[in-house]
């Protein structure tokens, strides 16, 4: 999926920065244009000719120099109050509790629900026309958060919170990526915003406050072709998930795992992607992330286990059960 673009907001902040970029990007082309036809005439009206001797000198020209001095400082203040005016909608003035915090890690995104608990991965679920405050942490390096539709960009630093709002005016997905090189996979390090009208924000919500069936108990895992995972094989999954080092880095409520090196997996199944956009997520494409981490994203932590083909299918089978 690719970004989406700083062209076409969808939000009152993305709206103002692109306004602001705009007529900064007129001033300034304005300006080039007439110092480059400026150059370009005196070039040609005053280059030297054959026969002419040393033209006049000229010292001090107070009014021009005036001229040149105040109108480049009129331009600069002038932008300077569009900005403000900018930040004034773009950047929250207080910080009050902020309604999701938001942590990089390389090379995925922790999603923290203030109000309601609820921690997910790469995928933001946010209520159409709501202004939401977003506090911006990281686990590692320097990551930035930018999702172009919904507001400005905003690095995440280590030991510091940053504050930003974001805000969706239309349903829809938007999508959105780490704008700061962050390490070998920084390029899959997508973030997508899912904006939904209040009622489905909220039954969403509710569903990722449930923790996980136990021991991957499930009737509803979709029909799958014959070579691959059936329902029947989750709970031998849900004990190879417990046993094997998977706990060591994901959480998955109710089930006593609760690390949070990686992803929290209690409700991985109703995500759109894997690996923070890198797949589709599909029980076939869950089953090569598992198999070969390295083989899907160069560089990541998700270790290589060495899963034999039916560890892979029983831990695909329970982990669909996640939803
Ligand atoms: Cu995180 Cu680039």
């Amino acid at each position: 999926m690719q970004v989406s673009s700083p062209f076409d907001p969808s939000s009152p902040q993305a709206q103002a920065i692109l306004h602001l970029f705009v007529v900064t990007l007129i001033v300034s082309a304005v300006i080039l244009s007439v110092v480059t036809g400026l150059v370009i005439y005196i070039c040609i009206r005053y280059r030297s000719r054959a026969g002419e001797g040393e033209p006049r000198q000229e010292f001090g020209q107070p009014k021009l120099e005036m001229a040149w001095t105040i109108v480049p400082v009129l331009i600069v203040i002038a932008l300077f109050v569009l900005m403000l005016d900018t930040m004034r909608v773009a950047d929250p003035q207080s910080r009050r509790q902020a309604d999701l915090q938001i942590i990089g890690h390389q090379w995925w995104w922790e999603v923290r629900y203030a109000q309601s608990g609820v921690i997910t991965a790469n995928e933001i679920h946010v209520p159409v026309g709501k202004r939401l405050l977003l506090q911006l942490e990281s686990a590692d390096v320097i990551h930035d958060f930018w999702v172009p539709q919904l507001g400005r960009k905003m690095d995440m630093i280590p030991g510091q919170s940053n504050y930003m709002w974001i805000e969706a005016g239309a349903p829809g997905i938007y999508s959105g990526a780490c704008a700061e090189y962050c390490g070998a996979e920084h390029a899959w390090m997508r973030i997508r915003v899912v904006a939904e009208p209040q009622a489905d924000f909220e039954a969403w919500q509710r569903g990722q406050m449930q923790t996980a069936p136990s021991q991957g108990q499930t009737a509803t895992t979709p029909s799958l072709p014959a070579t691959t995972s059936t329902p029947a094989e989750a709970p031998a999954g849900a004990q190879l998930f417990q046993q094997m080092t998977c706990r060591s880095c994901h959480a998955v409520a109710g089930t006593g795992a609760n690390a949070r090196v990686g992803p929290d997996l209690t409700h991985l199944a109703s995500r759109q992607t894997l690996a923070a956009g890198r797949l589709e997520n599909n029980p076939t494409n869950l089953a090569r992330w598992l198999a070969d981490p390295q083989a899907v994203k160069p560089g990541t932590y998700m270790p290589d286990l060495q899963l034999s083909d039916e560890q892979v299918r029983q831990l695909v089978a329970y982990l669909e059960t996640l939803k």
